[in-house]
């Protein structure tokens, strides 16, 4: 997801600082991402805390169980920031959330991160999506949730350059059923061979 993000996003007027834990991967991307536009503005980062200090918004491409490791060691540098959480926190046999029911990833990274506008997107969308985000010639639909207008409107920008079509589902407690959808998705893959490529495509514009 880390990669596709990137790519996608480097359509767009972003710096990119990117952290990985493999350099070789990182350069590799990197190497894509100028290939593919040589203006594109991209650059590999040591440490996530620097990273994190010099970006305005923050994409958390890591597994559930790795945010509450990685909030610590960005928590002061993230503050009033918008961190990005596109976690969908699945048990190990893809059967269910590790999430109690009256919570979500989105929010307890909220918690970790209470000076942070923690913004849920990305997570209804397959990574391989991000290649050809269109269903039957439209914009696959890409929803988001979260507390803070200014940032919604600024997550809607980036998953639009993305190239999806942004829709702001509701407040943070929301993202509580953007992951239970994700998982239904999974779920109907896996029993009935669905079309992983499909995603959403609930609203017709
Ligand atoms: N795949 C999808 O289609 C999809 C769709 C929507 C949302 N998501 C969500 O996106 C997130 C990433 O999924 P993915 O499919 O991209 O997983 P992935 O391919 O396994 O990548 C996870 C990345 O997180 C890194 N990581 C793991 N633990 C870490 C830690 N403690 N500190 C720093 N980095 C750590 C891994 O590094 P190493 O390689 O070094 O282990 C890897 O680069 C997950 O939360 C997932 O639920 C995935």
């Amino acid at each position: 997801m880390g990669s596709a993000i990137a790519k996608s996003i480097s359509k767009g007027n972003y710096r990119l600082l990117l952290k990985g834990n493999n350099q070789a991967s990182l350069d590799a991307l990197i190497d894509e991402i100028k290939a593919n536009d040589n203006t594109a503005d991209a650059e590999a980062m040591a440490c996530s805390t620097e990273a994190c200090w010099e970006a305005d918004i923050i994409i958390l491409a890591v597994p559930f169980e790795a945010e509450k490791e990685i909030a610590s060691k960005i928590k002061e540098v993230a503050n009033q920031k918008i961190v990005i959480s596109i976690a969908n926190p699945l048990n190990k046999t893809y059967d269910g959330l590790v999430t109690a029911a009256n919570t979500s990833a989105a929010e307890e990274l909220q918690k970790l991160l209470p000076n942070s506008k923690v913004i849920k997107a990305f997570n209804t969308t397959f990574a391989a999506d991000f290649s050809t985000p269109v269903i039957d010639g439209k914009q696959a639909d890409a929803f988001i949730a979260g507390n803070d207008e200014e940032a919604l409107e600024t997550v809607s920008e980036i998953v639009s350059t993305a190239g999806f079509n942004p829709i702001v589902a509701g407040d943070l407690s929301v993202s509580r059923t953007l992951e239970n959808m994700q998982l239904l998705l999974i779920q109907l893959g896996i029993k009935y061979n669905y079309n992983w490529l499909a995603g959403w495509k609930i609203l017709h514009h």
